[in-house]
């Protein structure tokens, strides 16, 4: 199979971004963009997302008992970005808070959603990370998109 013809059709299909974050031990609190989030159940609540194996953050996001899931707003590509870059997944205080979980969420957030870690399923390159979703807020701002490589913002049409 042609690795970009496939990544291509990958990008078609058009995703919100969340930076998935953990509160580590030894390394601290985390945070990691992703695309790769996706609702599974909702009785029990259950989401999840997919982590390359070769991430710097691989074994604080599988060997957690719980993370957070924050969906970026669409003012959000600087956030989106940074916590994309290499050696960059260290939380700024100014962006995050701890609930009452220890779970690190973003201050301003589209959703968010307070998990524990339901299954790890090993996936190629990946591994898939399940989530039982605890508690979760949502909000009322438009949430960022991302398809075709690129951030892109939703027409939204009147309610
Ligand atoms: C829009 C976007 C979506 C991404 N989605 C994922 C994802 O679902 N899973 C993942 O492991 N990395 C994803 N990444 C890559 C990570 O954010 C990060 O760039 C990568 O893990 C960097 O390598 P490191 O983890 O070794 O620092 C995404 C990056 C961007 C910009």
């Amino acid at each position: 199979m042609n690795g970009v013809d496939f990544r291509n059709a990958l990008g078609r299909f058009a995703t919100g971004v969340c930076l998935i974050s953990v509160a580590d031990a030894r390394s601290g609190a985390l945070a990691l963009t992703a695309n790769s989030f996706s609702s599974v159940s909702l009785e029990p609540p259950l989401v999840l997302w997919s982590i390359q194996n070769g991430s710097e953050c691989f074994r604080e996001y599988t060997e957690c008992t719980s993370f957070g899931i924050s969906v970026l707003c669409a003012d959000q590509q600087e956030l989106s970005n940074h916590y994309a870059g290499k050696a960059n997944h260290a939380v700024r205080e100014d962006d995050f808070e701890m609930n009452s979980a220890g779970v690190p969420l973003l201050k301003r957030a589209a959703a968010s959603f307070s998990c524990t870690l339901w299954a790890l399923h090993e996936a190629g390159d990946h591994h898939i990370i399940v989530g039982q979703v605890v508690e979760h807020r949502v909000s009322n701002e438009a949430p960022l998109v991302f398809q075709g490589g690129a951030y892109r913002q939703l027409a939204l049409a009147a309610d």
